[in-house]
């Protein structure tokens, strides 16, 4: 997502339409100014930003201060800050957050699945239910995690007849929603897909050979929508039986992680199940989830 040395210098190197900057150089970000903006990221995104990342904000936003024409980073903050500019806020949350997802990203949770979630969350249910179940992929990125689970789900799906469900994936990136949106991917980063279910679920793009596109049996189990996870209400239609909020965590302060968790327990249904990253723990928190394996949890009943 950073813009390369190269393409800052590029972008240095004059006047290149409307865009063109006042800026001499690339614009540097002064102490107080990384203040500002780092306490209106926290504060909106729950995305810490510590003392140590100052150079990386300047890098990531200093190429949109230029694009804007701004004369500098304290002319950024009053556009940003301001509140007149609710689409630039955006674009900036499209500039710090890390994207970084995999297609079968930690394949042992996606084993668990279905070899102990689906019958557990079958038995609790009973038969007579007809509902589907409801997935949530909360943190999505490109869409590489709602749609390895929806390839997962119809697989388990051609064992257990019947088997009915629909995915929710959100992200507060519009950047990366739409890439999800248009689930097209590269060689390289569908070669964690297995390979039958590359031939089931995968297409090649005619227009280039070198690009894969995931199939509209896949994409219509996914819904996708902008969702910020600090958001007092989610407002979400149905309760969860399982969320995914893998790798999100990591980026959060641990108040902010109770306070989502909190609220994943409120739209979980009891006995539904949530998935952590492989470096995220609740340990200490208090929130009504037990765990049931490593960084997999279950929602107490009550609680
Ligand atoms: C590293 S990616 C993880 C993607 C995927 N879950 C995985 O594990 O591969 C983290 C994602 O969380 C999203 N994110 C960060 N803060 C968020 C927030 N406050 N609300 C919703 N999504 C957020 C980022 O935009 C990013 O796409």
């Amino acid at each position: 997502m950073l813009g390369s040395r190269a393409d800052r210098r590029g972008a240095d190197r004059g006047p290149t339409g409307p865009a063109a900057s006042r800026l001499a150089g690339p614009p540097a970000l002064s102490p107080r100014d990384f203040a500002r903006l780092s306490a209106f990221i926290e504060g909106r995104c729950g995305i810490r930003m510590p003392p140590s990342k100052r150079t990386l904000l300047e890098s990531r936003l200093g190429r949109r201060v230029r694009e804007l024409g701004l004369a500098g980073f304290g002319e950024y903050c009053e556009h940003v800050l301001g509140g007149a500019a609710g689409d630039e806020m955006v674009r900036m949350v499209d500039h710090v957050t890390t994207n970084k997802t995999d297609f079968f990203r930690e394949p042992h949770h996606f084993e668990l699945l279905v070899r102990d979630v689906l019958p557990a969350l079958a038995a609790e249910r009973g038969a007579g239910t007809r509902r589907p179940l409801r997935l949530w992929s909360a943190g999505c990125s490109t869409g590489e995690e709602p749609y390895t689970l929806a390839m997962v789900l119809l697989e388990a799906g051609r064992q257990a007849a019947g088997l009915r469900f629909g995915i929710l994936a959100t992200d507060l990136s519009t950047r990366v929603l739409e890439r999800a949106r248009g689930a097209e991917y590269t060689e390289a980063q569908v070669r964690p897909v297995p390979l039958p279910l590359r031939r089931r679920y995968l297409l090649r793009s005619v227009r280039d050979p070198q690009v894969v596109r995931v199939c509209q049996r896949v994409r219509e189990l996914v819904a996708l929508e902008q969702l910020n996870l600090l958001d007092a209400d989610y407002r979400l239609r149905d309760r969860m039986d399982v969320i995914f909020c893998r790798n999100v965590f990591i980026y959060f302060e641990r108040s902010v992680q109770e306070r989502v968790l909190l609220q994943f327990a409120r739209v979980l249904a009891p006995g539904g199940f949530l998935f952590l990253g492989h470096a995220e723990s609740i340990a200490g928190l208090e929130v009504p989830f037990d765990p049931v394996a490593p960084t997999v949890y279950r929602r107490r009943e009550g609680g």
